[in-house]
């Protein structure tokens, strides 16, 4: 467990001169909190990588003032214990010093029309703050010389995953983008690291997030009927529910290879979810 970027960088030299000729890094961003699917990236970057890391970071710059920065769960005991099963190497868990030690950065890494819409509408500049912090934690853990570099984002965060290709893409940053897929509770629900501030009863309600989901992929309700499902439930105040062209968020009508996604307010609490049509 490192808190340093220069610990960081000896550890993981050592671990990637220890596996000579079949050297390769997977990375797996977290703000921790982890939960079966945080370990789900972890276990695939396992498959696919000599060395595991795995950064463990509350990032203030994609919180909004009125959001859970201070409330967010932060649980690195659990987190390194379930991060040892998933059988990571190393962990990287900076203090806010380490990441911004001149308070907040002025230069940062603007997500564009694509970090305007959906997710970015309701909080303006998450997007900005969440692919800032990316970018410094690929160059912070970027493996030196032509090791391959493979970093795993979840679509759970759908917006997130399309901006981090973009940011990879626009930027040239030599790191792979690993996909991986939404990890859901028995009953449906996406597992967050949110949920645990739902009490028994709004949980139940959030349900009919991914149920309404299902249905729109069914064909069983359009997008108007699937809206009114959503409001009809008491807990949920729904922020948007839209059908989507995966790479340009633009809305379409819904038809296979579409993307379906839903943000909305339960409680205090904020969840998404998404379903591929
Ligand atoms: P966090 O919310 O901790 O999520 C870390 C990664 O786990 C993200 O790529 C997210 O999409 C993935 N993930 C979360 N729940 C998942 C689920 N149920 N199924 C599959 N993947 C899931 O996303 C962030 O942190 C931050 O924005 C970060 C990228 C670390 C930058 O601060």
């Amino acid at each position: 467990v490192c808190r340093g970027i220069g610990e960081f960088r000896t550890a993981l030299a050592e671990r990637l001169a220890a596996v000579p000729g079949e050297a390769s890094l997977g990375l797996v961003p977290t703000m921790g909190a982890l939960h079966e699917g945080h370990a789900h990236l972890v276990r695939l970057a396992r498959e696919e990588n000599a060395v595991v890391a795995v950064s463990v970071f509350v990032n203030p710059l994609q919180f909004g003032p009125d959001e859970d920065l201070e409330r967010y769960p932060r649980t690195l005991e659990a987190d390194l214990e379930l991060l040892a099963r998933c059988g990571a190497d190393l962990v990287f868990a900076p203090a806010v010093e380490q990441m911004y030690p001149d308070g907040e950065p002025l230069v940062r890494v603007t997500a564009g029309p694509l970090g305007a819409v959906l997710d970015g509408a309701s909080r303006p500049g998450h997007f900005d703050g969440a692919l800032t912090v990316v970018n410094k934690l690929l160059n912070i853990t970027a493996p030196p010389g032509p090791v391959p570099f493979r970093a795993y984002f979840g679509e759970k965060d759908a917006q997130q995953l399309l901006l981090v290709r973009r940011m990879v893409a626009d930027f040239d940053l030599p790191v792979t983008v690993r996909p991986v897929p939404i990890v859901r509770d028995a009953d449906g629900l996406a597992l967050s690291s949110r949920n645990r501030y739902l009490d028994a009863g709004q949980r139940h309600a959030a349900l009919v997030l991914p149920a309404t989901l299902r249905a729109l992929a069914a064909g069983e309700l359009d997008l108007d009927a699937a809206r009114a499902r959503i409001d009809a439930e008491d807990q949920v105040r729904l922020d948007y529910l839209v059908v989507v062209d995966p790479r340009t968020l633009a809305p379409v009508a819904p038809a296979p290879g579409t993307l379906a996604l839903v943000a909305a307010h339960v409680g205090s609490t904020r969840l998404i979810d998404n379903l591929a049509l």
